[in-house]
């Protein structure tokens, strides 16, 4: 998939990559980050909550160190990965005891710890806390409005009709536990959310909204939210990128051509919108006067474009294969190959109105990454 005259810049982003986390596996070996404080790794595992909705181990980013360590392990096939990933696997299970602040996002939690081990090493522990955590998803399943509840309760308000674009990574954790158990009820959820999806989020331009919200009680749309992009009807680039590499992954468990084509959609828009540079801004809508980049967006998006290249015949895959390799050569460029940081991408951003911007964000790190391992032929898919 890579043209010929990338190849060496590939070579030379897989070797950074290597190079970079056989310091810092071991520099951050004992934690679970999240991002970086003046250069070093901060530990969500660490944080001591307050209360049991508090960030600290419930985070919703804490399966993506461990899952790093998965890939690193599949490209060197050096085992101190495997224990490394093992630590924060084992942390992960304070989150079952503490319970409250877990929700949908418990497919990013333990697909590239747990599913991820147990595709590796068929370790039987594993396989227990997936199934654990996949039954935890399909119970947030909506019979009215087919759809899984996002987040709990938060404090402006009654969330019990919310869904967001970003759960279509954590429904394969219901493909995978369809798959291993046999039972199609987990797969049965994960198909009905990901149709609703195409309908309620999906617009009719390729972009896609970022919260949904329906009627708990009867189902049906009440209204969109801006979520984390700049405002309603704008197009957070993350969870563009989200809905493109989130379709693609129901499209792999499958087969439905619906969702390939849905994946497309969303890619054309993706690819329509991506400034020359290939430098992605936080939302595509955004005012052009504040010129905020999120790089973890590309880094997704590229996995899905890549995905999709991969799903199509070989006259249409130079269009997304060649604009995932346009996004990943503008993240690997000013991402931080040195030991003065910990982290890899320095242009990550959590969501428009927060304050902080152009920081490290471990899934800019994690997808980055897993992208670079596709392009070379040799990912471990982890979804
Ligand atoms: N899933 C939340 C985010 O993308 O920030």
């Amino acid at each position: 998939m890579i043209p010929e005259n990338e190849q060496e810049w590939l070579n030379a982003a897989i070797s950074r990559l290597t190079v970079k986390m056989e310091w810092v596996s071991e520099k951050s070996k004992h934690k679970i980050p999240y991002t970086t404080v003046n250069g070093t790794h901060d530990d969500r595992a660490a944080v001591n909550p307050s209360g049991a909705e508090a960030d600290g181990i419930n985070w919703w980013t804490n399966g993506f160190w461990g899952g790093m360590m998965w890939l690193m392990h599949h490209e060197t096939g050096n085992e101190k990965y495997k224990a490394i990933a093992a630590i924060s696997e084992e942390k992960l299970d304070r989150c079952f005891e503490e319970f409250y602040g877990l929700h949908h996002d418990v497919g990013f939690m333990w697909l590239p710890t747990s599913v991820a081990n147990y595709r590796v090493t068929k370790n039987p522990a594993s396989r227990k806390r997936a199934l654990h955590a996949a039954n935890l998803l399909a119970g947030r399943f909506n019979l009215a409005g087919g759809f899984i509840r996002a987040w709990n309760d938060l404090e402006e308000g009654d969330t019990r009709g919310w869904a967001i674009i970003d759960c279509m990574l954590n429904i394969p954790l219901l493909y995978w536990a369809s798959e291993e158990t046999g039972d199609p009820r987990f797969k049965q959820i994960a198909m009905k959310h990901a149709d609703t999806a195409i309908d309620a989020f999906v617009r009719s331009d390729g972009s896609v909204n970022h919260i949904v919200e329906f009627d708990p009680e009867h189902g049906g749309v009440v209204r969109t939210y801006g979520g984390q992009g700049y405002e309603e009807d704008s197009s957070w680039t993350r969870g563009q990128a989200w809905g493109l590499y989130g379709f693609m992954m129901s499209y792999i468990h499958t087969q439905k051509d619906e969702y390939l084509q849905t994946a497309k959609r969303i890619a054309h828009y993706f690819i329509a919108n991506m400034p020359e540079n290939g430098i992605i801004p936080v939302d595509f809508r955004q005012p052009a006067e504040r010129r905020l980049e999120d790089d973890t967006a590309a880094a997704i998006a590229a996995c899905g474009l890549l995905e999709v290249a991969k799903a199509v015949g070989k006259h249409e895959q130079r269009l997304y294969a060649d604009a995932a390799v346009k996004l990943l050569k503008a993240v690997d460029k000013r991402s931080d190959w040195s030991q003065a940081s910990d982290g890899i991408i320095q242009y990550g951003s959590g969501a428009y109105h927060t304050p902080a911007h152009h920081h490290t964000i471990i899934y800019g790190d994690y997808y980055f990454m897993e992208a670079i391992f596709k392009l070379k032929g040799n990912d471990l898919y982890l979804w």
